[in-house]
């Protein structure tokens, strides 16, 4: 890493440079640019050198190598560092550090050590690079990567030659059966794909509600009457027969889970939501039609429905309509009424699929 030699004496001098190493345009060692004027995409050629000042001036070059010698004797003191922070701290020592407030003392001098370890070598090899290593430009020739007429002429030579050996126009039966071969090929990616799993059929579209199933209380498995539903509260409902333990239970449930809540008749501005209530009872799905998550965040001022996942707000007085978020879709709502014996049931399964937006487009 000596300089004593000067680094000026090796610097290369663009007027040493070969002849044939100047772009077309440029004289050498001129700095101008000379552009044909009928050709206006000439290659303008480099700007002319500039030397650098430790390449001129022995003074900055020797500062320059002391700043690499620097960086490179923080990086050593870092690593030692490093090694006593691994000594010296015990790993259950907690210090406050501002910004980042309590902190483990070990992981925090580990961290910081050999983050200037590392950085003090990057930084003074950088420098260095810069610097001090040698500043000569150097030209590279290409070519064009076309290949030449004669070449050209050859391969399809070459080609029609083999084809004709091959008698792959010829032989008829051959060429006709390799293209069948080839063609059908691919098919049998196609046919894996049908190793994914069952196909869903119609399990994504429907649900455990059907006309004539009472709705039961989600946490208590009680069947519900108009009643239990009081004017601004929130109740979870399930179709009744629909229990733990069961096989599929989780995604029927999953599917068919059910929001009540209670408007006052003249509040529901949504005819149909209307049409399908009961004496003001709603009911929708409480999937969020974004990606599911259960919407479960009502308030009852507002009749504003809210899921926690990404906050879409619905608004259950208007057919669930999407006040905000990215919810696509309003959440679908379930016809009910009461049966002979006074407790809500289904009119039957909800008019489009639950949950995310997609099934509904599929
Ligand atoms: S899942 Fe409800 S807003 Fe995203």
């Amino acid at each position: 890493m000596s300089s004593e030699t000067g680094p000026h004496e090796d610097v290369p001098d663009d007027h040493n440079l070969p002849e044939q190493g100047h772009p077309q345009g440029r004289e050498p060692g001129e700095g101008s640019v000379s552009l044909p004027e009928q050709d206006p995409f000439a290659n303008p050629g480099l700007p002319a050198h500039q030397h650098r000042v430790q390449d001129v001036d022995e003074a900055a070059a020797k500062r320059s190598e002391r700043t690499v010698a620097m960086l490179f004797t923080l990086s050593m003191l870092a690593t030692v560092g490093f090694i006593a922070s691994f000594v010296a701290f015990p790993a259950d020592k907690i210090v406050y550090i501002w910004p980042a407030g309590h902190i483990s003392a070990l992981n925090f001098s580990l961290g910081m050590t050999l983050g200037i370890a590392l950085l003090g070598i990057g930084a003074g090899a950088v420098h260095w690079a810069r610097t001090l290593m040698t500043d000569t430009e150097l030209i590279q020739e290409r070519h064009s990567i076309s290949a030449e007429p004669e070449v050209r002429a050859q391969v399809i030579e070459e080609f029609k030659q083999g084809a004709t050996e091959s008698q792959f126009g010829r032989r008829r039966l051959v060429r006709n059966t390799l293209y069948g071969a080839m063609a059908l090929l691919p098919l049998s990616g196609v046919v894996l794909l049908r190793d994914l799993g069952p196909l869903p059929e119609d399990k994504l579209r429907k649900t455990a509600w059907k006309k004539g199933k009472v709705l039961v209380n989600e946490n208590t498995g009680l069947k519900l009457k108009p009643e239990d539903i009081t004017v601004g509260s929130l109740a979870f409902a399930k179709p009744e027969g629909l229990d733990h333990g069961e096989h599929g239970w989780a995604n029927e449930i999953a599917k068919a889970a059910l929001m009540l809540v209670r408007i006052e008749p003249a509040d529901i501005k949504d005819k149909q939501s209307l049409d399908w209530s009961h004496e003001g009872i709603l009911a929708y799905s409480k999937i969020c039609t974004h990606i599911g998550c259960a919407v479960s965040l009502y308030e009852q001022q507002t009749h504003h429905v809210l899921c926690p996942c990404h906050q879409s707000t619905f608004d259950l007085a208007d057919g669930a309509r999407v006040l905000f978020g990215p919810a696509g879709h309003p959440l679908p709502q379930l016809k009910i009424s009461v049966n002979k014996d006074g407790f809500l049931e289904a009119q039957g399964d909800f008019a489009e699929p639950v949950g995310p937006a997609f099934w509904e487009r599929g």
